[in-house]
């Protein structure tokens, strides 16, 4: 039988490891079929995010790929940003030269409407990497695409290791708890990638090494990146490097072995201050409340960097 691959959309705000996911998508044709990239505001703002989606897309070799651009704010709070993790640009680390492959005109919530109408129910899949405001306003807007999505694969949250950017909330979800919320109690199947899988897929001197020596453009880029992206965590966390949070999304994707978790209930807290953002996931079942999500634990680390390296490798 001939596989077919997945078509999805990827929501994003690149964002270095962003970038990586986006490129390990687009390496991948026989697995995956990218509809659409939309740029979402979180990392840096919307400006940013969108021309750095179109960066990745170029360095892919890929500059028909059709991006947009989104939400520059979140539903009801103000913009929250992280240049203290990704720098200025959001993609600093290697020089990069502006986009020449055009930004596409429609808006990226109603691209993602109009694809899940168009296309058969069942199948498209949601890859969002950044704050779920695109996401949870397409929702709002045409709540008839809610049913017609095959599942949404997102990287946010977190359980066990709490959160990142307060003490209890992971970056997605605390820049806007009340999208992760609306797209928490959707009903739609969801697949959760958090710090708590995520913090152990951390680059290495030898995994940025194999890399670079793939001797291509992209991979001297992701070297580059990585290289950047990891003196944050292992100044913040004394951990070994960065981790590549948002590539574990389309790497569940492409082979979903590598990872895993438990059926589980997840709440989005969006009523407390202290709080606010936090994935209360019942992890040990002592609520009633029904899973709503497959919420990831384990990766096989090394598996996960063989299978990137050879993807990033054929671009
Ligand atoms: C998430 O926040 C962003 O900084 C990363 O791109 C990732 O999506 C990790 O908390
Ligand atoms: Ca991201």
């Amino acid at each position: 039988m001939t596989k077919h691959p997945r078509k999805i959309i990827i929501d994003t705000d690149p964002g270095q490891d962003d970038a990586v996911a986006i490129l390990l998508a687009l390496a991948s044709p026989e697995d995956i079929d990218v509809l659409g990239v939309v740029a979402v505001a979180g990392n840096v703002p919307l400006p940013l995010t969108q021309r750095n989606a179109r960066i990745v897309c170029e360095l892919a070799g890929k500059p028909e790929t059709r991006v947009f651009a989104g939400s520059d704010a979140p539903l009801q709070r103000p913009l929250v940003t992280a240049e203290y993790v990704h720098g200025k640009t959001g993609l600093d680390g290697p020089q990069l030269a502006d986009p020449v492959m055009p930004l596409q005109d429609q808006h990226g919530v109603d691209f993602i409407i109009e694809t899940l109408r168009r296309e058969p129910a069942h199948s498209v899949t949601l890859c969002p990497l950044g704050p779920l405001t695109n996401i949870a306003r397409a929702m709002q807007q045409a709540p008839d695409i809610i049913p017609r999505i095959q599942q949404i694969v997102l990287m946010g949250g977190a359980y066990f290791e709490v959160g990142n950017v307060t003490p209890a909330a992971e970056f997605n979800i605390y820049v806007d708890p009340q999208a992760a919320d609306i797209v928490f109690k959707s009903g739609v199947s969801i697949v959760v990638m958090p710090l708590d899988v995520t913090h152990k897929v951390l680059t290495n001197r030898q995994r940025i090494e194999a890399f670079r020596a793939l001797g291509t453009e992209p991979g001297r880029m992701v070297a580059e990146w990585t290289d950047f992206f990891e003196r944050f965590d292992m100044q913040k966390y004394g951990s070994e490097g960065a981790p590549l949070h948002d590539p574990c999304v389309i790497a569940y994707l492409i082979d979903p072995s590598l990872f895993q978790g438990r059926h589980v209930n997840v709440e989005i807290e969006t009523q407390s201050e202290l709080t606010m953002g936090m994935t209360v996931a019942d992890w040990w079942g002592v609520t009633n409340r029904p899973a709503n999500a497959l919420f990831i634990k384990d990766v096989d680390a090394d598996r996960f960097f063989a299978l990137l390296t050879d993807r990033i490798g054929r671009l």
